[in-house]
């Protein structure tokens, strides 16, 4: 189900707000009846949306699945750099997708890994507003090797939740409670995993600089329960399947 004056707008209609103004025309049917209720769901499946009697041709959402590489940023445009939309095939540069096709949150241009492209504003919401807490995992490549006591203090100061300074016009904070695991079974370690809650600017990053180190390669692996597909070579994207759509609306 999804609500009609979404429907519409996915339609080429225009903007929610001259959706509006087309349905208190009165010139929108469902099933052959006049509607004007903006809000009323709609089963894009059965129901049969017409405006001014032309049968609305129902676009689905589109969700995409990205292996994001390094040099590219997540922006429409960019002046210096290549962008992620430029990975996209021609199919993607519509009027439509310009307008609504957006990135789940950003990756740094220098880092690589899982990016969900989407024109699914409420999830999108889902999973970067800090209330609901989705998980974002990052694989981390120190600068300089940990040893052991140092390594659990790492964890430690993570799941207290580490205070990251000021970087550009973004101010000092209290990061939430991440999730730090170590990789590899020697004594000095300089590999691990890092789970975060939230989404601050560079936050990776900045937890690692507060902690005396620095991330020199950095790679997001999973958003909540969904895992990049490592068969998938960098710039490599694909169409998300019913089930891994369900997996991200599973947070
Ligand atoms: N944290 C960072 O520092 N950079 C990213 O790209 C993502 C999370």
């Amino acid at each position: 189900m999804i609500r009609l004056d979404k429907l519409l707008s996915h339609g080429g209609l225009g903007s929610r707000s001259s959706v509006k103004k087309l349905l208190r025309s009165g010139a929108v049917t469902v099933n052959g009846k006049s509607v004007f209720d903006s809000s009323m769901r709609v089963d894009e499946e059965n129901d049969i949306v017409a405006a001014d009697g032309k049968k609305i041709e129902i676009r689905k959402e589109v969700y995409l699945m990205m292996h994001k590489p390094s040099g590219y940023v997540c922006a429409k445009r960019d002046g210096l750099h290549r962008t992620v939309f430029d990975l996209l095939g021609d199919a993607y540069r519509t009027p439509f997708f310009e307008d609504n096709l957006h990135t789940i949150g950003r990756l740094d241009c220098d880092t690589e890994g899982l990016l969900i492209l989407t024109t699914d504003g409420e999830l999108t919401h889902r999973i970067t507003s800090p209330k609901s807490e989705c998980g974002k995992t990052y694989f981390v490549r120190l600068a300089k090797k940990v040893r052991s006591a140092e390594g659990s203090a790492y964890v430690s100061e993570c799941a207290k939740g580490v205070h990251i300074a000021a970087e550009g016009r973004e101010k000092e904070a209290d990061c939430k409670s991440a999730e730090l695991v170590w990789i590899g079974s020697g004594d000095e370690k300089d590999e691990c995993t890092l789970t975060i809650y939230e989404g601050k600017f560079h936050e990776v990053k900045r937890i690692f600089s507060a902690l005396g180190n620095e991330v020199v390669y950095l790679k997001r692996i999973a958003i909540g329960a969904l895992r990049l597909d490592e068969s998938f070579a960098k710039g490599d994207w694909h169409e998300l399947s019913e089930d891994e759509i369900e997996l991200l609306y599973r947070i």
